[in-house]
């Protein structure tokens, strides 16, 4: 369930007094969230965009959909329905486990070596295809070819069995209470196991960023010799 910035919560059911109350949790953590933020990155205080918070209730091994939104894969986020052009999808995680169940994430390769397997295997864009999809309303915005490599990459790491069994990961459980912060486009991970999490992902434009040339567009404009959003 998600709460935008006005406070109303989507996707929740409940008594109107359970409503408020979840509409209060979801601001209150979108705060501290962005307060979290600000100390750590004061220079993308200006520049942040600021997406819904969400609260994710539900037990993570039960949640296996189909394999393209099974996130106890390996993958780097991406939006098929929202083209972002390059920019940046931060997020911070706290883990509000009311017990004492960790959320144990997997973390895999650097964004680079990660690129640098799948980006040969991402096939060209289909001419008209992006267009189409935004005249259908399929896509917010017209798909670039950064967000056409970046759905292709996400797509391959999930499908590709061989890489999952021997990529080079971490494991780590966060404990009940813990919070972190990751760029989820540029960080490979898989959330293996838990329940009840908060969220909160912004955007930052990529010529805010410390440093750029880190960043999944510059690395995948570089290893592909073009520009691609
Ligand atoms: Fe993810």
């Amino acid at each position: 369930m998600r709460a935008a910035d006005t406070g109303g919560v989507r996707g929740a059911q409940g008594s109107p007094e359970e409503l408020a109350g979840l509409a209060t949790m979801i601001a209150r953590f979108q705060t501290g969230a962005l307060d979290l933020i600000h100390a750590l990155f004061p220079g993308y205080v200006a520049h942040l965009r600021v997406a819904p918070t969400s609260f994710r209730p539900g037990n993570v091994e039960s949640h296996k959909l189909s394999w393209r939104k099974d996130d106890t894969l390996l993958h780097v986020d991406s939006f098929p329905s929202r083209p972002n052009r390059g920019e940046r999808i931060l997020r911070v995680f706290t883990n509000v486990h009311p017990g004492a169940v960790d959320r144990v994430w997997k973390v895999g390769d650097l964004f680079e070596q990660t690129a640098t397997e799948f980006l040969p295997r991402v096939p060209r864009p289909m001419p008209g295809v992006a267009p189409l999809l935004k005249t259908l309303g399929i896509t917010k915005s017209r798909r670039s070819r950064y967000d056409h490599s970046m759905l292709r990459i996400h797509d391959a790491m999930k499908q590709d069995g061989g890489y999952q069994a021997r990529a080079s990961h971490l494991t780590f459980g966060f404990p009940p209470g813990s919070t972190w912060v990751c760029f989820s486009d540029q960080t490979a991970h898989a959330a293996l196991s838990g329940q009840f999490m908060m969220e909160q992902t912004l955007h930052l434009p990529i010529n805010s960023l410390y440093f750029p040339e880190r960043s999944p567009l510059k690395v995948l404009e570089r290893l592909s010799g073009r520009a691609l959003a």
